[in-house]
């Protein structure tokens, strides 16, 4: 129970890595507010996991769905002890079919999206003068670049470059901002993203999964729940001297 008490606030959690965190976060004793675009989907996630957990409608990419979203949290539990900017996009392209529309959704979700909702709760956290901790989902995508992923790569870049910044404004005030790079999570993410390199890339349904599996040293893609144990340390009290830091939770892809 190392987040009992605590009230926790992610958004994409409706499904995938988000999802897992929620209910991971839950066993571990914390109320738990499960914020997506897809409020559907959010609201048969939080009925699943029952009482502890709540669903809220959130589209991070807009300023009044932020604000609305965080007074909503904070009225339904008197205050916001972690925010887990979960809720990401993904593209392909090739540099010469990179759509203008695609690079301005991707940085507006992933990049905008983070920057907005630290700084909604952020806020909140401040003006309440308990602390808190924020953790930002970055990828190994944000290491390096990737030849047809410019777009989502680049987004998770500045993750990282945020939850740096971040991390140093906002220690002063008790908050600890840092940041998970998993590497390859089988899921529904990852189903959408092997259509889109079985379209680039001339392959068979199924075949880049086999690759990047094979390319992980562990052996395997990873699962959602191989990254609950991350997060429940970085939104514990035992990560308190912990600031602006990213941390591979990759089976061995990235060594930084
Ligand atoms: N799956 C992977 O291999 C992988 C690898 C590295 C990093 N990540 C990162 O981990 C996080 C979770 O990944 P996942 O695989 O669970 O993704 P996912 O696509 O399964 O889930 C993303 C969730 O975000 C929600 N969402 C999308 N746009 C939104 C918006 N504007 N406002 C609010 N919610 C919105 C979706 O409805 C969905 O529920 C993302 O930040 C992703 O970039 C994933």
């Amino acid at each position: 129970m190392r987040l009992e008490g605590k009230s926790a606030l992610i958004t994409g959690a409706a499904r995938g890595i988000g999802l897992a965190f929620a209910e991971a976060f839950v066993r571990e004793g914390a109320r738990v507010a499960i914020a997506d675009i897809d409020f559907d989907a959010a609201m048969r996630a939080a009925s699943k996991i029952g009482d502890p957990a709540h669903a809220v409608k959130l589209d991070v990419s807009r300023q009044e769905s932020i604000e609305a979203c965080v007074a909503t949290c904070i009225d339904h539990t008197g205050g916001i002890d972690i925010l887990i900017n979960n809720a990401a996009l993904f593209d392909l392209a090739p540099i010469s079919g990179i759509k203008r529309s695609s690079f301005e959704r991707l940085f507006s979700v992933n990049v905008a999206g983070t920057l907005f909702m630290m700084q909604a709760a952020a806020n909140a956290m401040i003006e309440r003068g308990k602390g808190g901790k924020i953790i930002n989902m970055a990828s190994q995508a944000g290491r390096r670049g990737e030849p047809l992923v410019a777009v989502y790569c680049a987004s998770k870049a500045a993750v990282i470059s945020l939850t740096q910044s971040a991390g140093l404004n906002l220690i002063e005030h008790g908050i600890n901002v840092n940041a998970i790079s998993p590497g390859v999570v089988d899921g529904e993410h990852w189903d959408g993203v092997d259509d889109l390199f079985a379209k680039f890339e001339n392959k068979m349904p199924g075949q880049k999964k086999k690759e990047v599996a094979a390319g992980v040293p562990y052996g395997r893609m990873g699962t959602a729940q191989d990254l609950t144990g991350m997060a429940i340390f970085l939104a514990s009290d035992e990560s308190d001297y912990i600031v602006g830091q990213t941390y591979n939770v990759d089976g061995g892809q990235w060594m930084s």
